[in-house]
């Protein structure tokens, strides 16, 4: 009988089809790289506290770093029957070096040393977010820069309501993406403890170092209940929420453009290399790829989802259910990094038409409100200037009139405080220009948050 590291105690061989359905190494081979790491680590410190000898920790190093060149390489064949990474590689150093491997295992079990592996992986790819999110900041500042000036409706329930810049709505992006990268770092800073030293759930009898291990994984210090650092996946959901927070953003932005490319507003074009046809209609031209973006939203949403239910009522400490947080996470993290990817190269292959952006913005009388201000400045009260400001716009959709086009004479009728300067006020351009709030549209607010990102995002 072919014994498994475990079949001490068994006396049967284990059925295939339970093979087949446990095992993780299908999926969770992505986290070689942080489980030889984290054994180099173990073994490293093993010998600083004479547990195995300096000779026994060098050759596991050594053979470690050999199966670490293979699997790089592609050339290391994983095995279903080993379960998971963590036994394909000690198998594979046990096959290698024989004795010293069969060590390496001290004071150590899976249940520690997966939850050191995906921490490890999580805060890799954590900052791998996070320079996709510069990225994605820097094509929407970049863009905002060469459309500098350029007016369009800004909306409330879809409908226009005051004018904007251009710049100023792709900016909103940019803060988005800010707090995104602010979430990030945060929830890489509550994971950075070693689970180390937890061994199966509580602990060890043999004289280890756990700080010793922590440090040399670059950890801020050791989990300090065993129970809970081999429990603990919080780490994965406050990771999948960030990323849930991300493509929601993503998706906002995804379905405005959608509409903002339709034949009927053209306020964008993408370009040919962005977009897809259709099988059937010559004429088409599509825009798939925010299509999906907003669509892997849901997928996003899913793993998210998956997590917190494989966890809620969950008793501690480890319990196999557990291993199917990779699958979440792995494919939560690459679905996200995939769509803020293919969305910076989109942005910078997309022509932003300031012209029917400016015509559109000229129809819905989003001056309207520039107006009840002017009235506001001649000491009407909000209140009463909104009210005639209102009849103001009857008249103008009873005229089929823009507010600016209609005769001081009439505007007067409404209120004897419209004088002349009152065409300082209308029109997008003067409602734009007289934005005077910070954070608003005002051109001299925007080009400044311009200049501060661009300062910002090229530090590196
Ligand atoms: N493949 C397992 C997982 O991903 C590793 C831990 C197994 N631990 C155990 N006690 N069976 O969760």
């Amino acid at each position: 009988m072919k014994k498994k590291l475990w079949g001490g105690r068994f006396t049967e061989q284990t059925k295939e089809s339970v093979e087949s359905f446990t095992e993780s190494i299908s999926f969770d081979w992505r986290l070689y790289k942080y489980d030889i790491e984290g054994s180099i680590a173990h073994a490293t410190m093993l010998a600083k506290c004479k547990i195995i000898t300096e000779k026994e920790k060098k050759e596991i190093v050594k053979g470690l770093k050999i199966i670490l060149a293979e699997i790089d390489a592609g050339k290391f064949k994983f095995k279903k029957n080993l379960e998971d990474i963590h036994m394909n590689i000690e198998s594979a150093l046990i096959e290698r070096i024989g004795e010293p491997a069969k060590k390496l295992h001290t004071a150590r079990s899976r249940n520690d040393q997966v939850a050191l592996d995906l921490r490890l992986w999580v805060r890799e790819q954590i900052m791998v977010t996070y320079n996709y999110l510069t990225i994605a900041q820097q094509a929407l500042v970049q863009k905002s820069k060469e459309h500098f000036g350029v007016i369009m409706p800004g909306f409330t329930h879809m409908q226009h309501a005051q004018p904007i810049l251009l710049s100023h709505y792709l900016l909103a992006y940019v803060e988005m993406f800010e707090r995104d990268k602010k979430r990030l770092l945060d929830c890489s800073k509550r994971l950075n403890e070693s689970p180390l030293g937890a061994c199966a759930l509580a602990g060890t009898t043999l004289p280890t170092d756990p700080a010793l291990t922590a440090e040399m994984l670059r950890f801020d210090g050791i989990c300090q209940n065993s129970i809970d650092a081999v429990s603990d996946r919080d780490f994965c959901m406050e990771y999948a929420f960030c990323l849930s927070l991300i493509s929601m953003h993503l998706s906002r932005l995804c379905e405005e453009w959608i509409i903002w490319c339709n034949d009927e507003l053209r306020f964008i074009d993408i370009s040919d290399a962005y977009c897809t046809g259709s099988s059937i209609m010559p004429q088409k031209k599509n825009p798939d790829v925010l299509e999906l973006i907003r669509g892997k939203c849901g997928r996003v949403y899913s793993h998210l989802t998956t997590l917190l239910t494989m966890f809620k009522g969950l008793p501690l400490s480890y319990n196999r259910d557990m291993q199917e947080d990779k699958v979440a996470i792995f494919d939560v993290v690459e679905t996200v990094h995939a769509m803020l990817n293919i969305f910076a190269e989109l942005t910078m292959n997309t022509r932003f038409n300031g012209e029917k952006m400016k015509s559109a913005c000229e129809n819905g009388f989003s001056d309207a409100t520039a107006l009840a201000e002017y009235l506001v400045r001649k000491n009407v009260p909000f209140r009463k200037a909104h009210e005639i400001v209102g009849n103001i716009v009857r008249e103008c959709v009873r005229m089929n009139l823009k507010i600016k086009d209609l005769d001081l004479e009439i505007m007067k009728r409404y209120s004897p405080f419209i004088a002349k300067d009152v065409f300082q006020v209308l029109g997008v351009e003067n409602c734009v220009r007289n934005y005077k709030s910070s954070g608003s549209s005002a051109p001299r607010f925007v080009k400044n948050r311009i200049a501060y990102w661009e300062r910002k995002l090229n530090k590196g």
